[in-house]
């Protein structure tokens, strides 16, 4: 049995928990079943948490834990509707699981949202985005999150990959991007 390689949902968890000092605002970019919203509303004190799909965000709706603000629209438009800074910031990329398949993140719309993210990051704070390659549109996001990261100053920013290297190359890359 795996533990800290067993799924990144966890390890991702864990390390927000343990290495963000200050823990105010958070954004959950793919709010999803409501998993890890539910993890930073436990941790901070106020969430914004986006997802395109109403089906989804109704139904987190019904159990809505009263310090998170959930936005029926997409990540890339984080401005819209956040004035502050934010201690944390995680994206889980792909479709909601045990929902429609066809509708996944897309890098155009990921690749905006992680700029503007990485802008709005208090300092101290992190950004972590899992991302599945086991799809095209899941590879190419990958790719270009990776571009995007490679380029980040490394006076302000350091970025870690997580990956299971003797697995395929398919399998899903945790990264961790950590503002001074
Ligand atoms: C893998 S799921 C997220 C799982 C979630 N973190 C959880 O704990 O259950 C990805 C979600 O991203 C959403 N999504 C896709 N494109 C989006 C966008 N541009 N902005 C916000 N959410 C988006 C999908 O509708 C889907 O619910």
């Amino acid at each position: 049995m795996f533990t800290y390689t067993a799924d990144f949902s966890s390890l991702t968890h864990s390390i927000v928990k343990n290495f963000i000092k200050e823990k105010k605002v958070a954004i959950d970019g793919t709010l999803g079943n409501g998993f890890d919203t539910d993890f930073l509303a436990d941790n901070f004190e106020i969430v914004y948490s986006f997802d395109i799909q109403k089906i989804a965000c109704e139904k987190y709706k019904e159990n809505q834990k009263k310090n998170v603000v959930v936005i029926n629209d997409s990540h890339h438009k984080f401005l819209e509707y956040i004035n502050e800074e934010a201690n944390c910031i995680i994206y889980n990329l792909g479709f909601l699981p045990g929902g429609d398949k066809a509708i996944t993140t897309c890098h155009k719309s990921s690749i905006e949202s992680i700029r503007i993210g990485i802008d709005i990051l208090k300092s101290g704070g992190m950004m972590l985005i899992t991302s599945y390659r086991g799809h095209d549109e899941g590879m190419s996001e990958y790719n270009y999150i990776q571009e995007l990261l490679y380029k980040l100053p490394k006076n302000k920013y350091a970025v870690m990959k997580h990956e299971i290297i003797n697995r395929s190359n398919k399998s899903p890359v945790l990264f961790v991007v950590e503002k001074k």
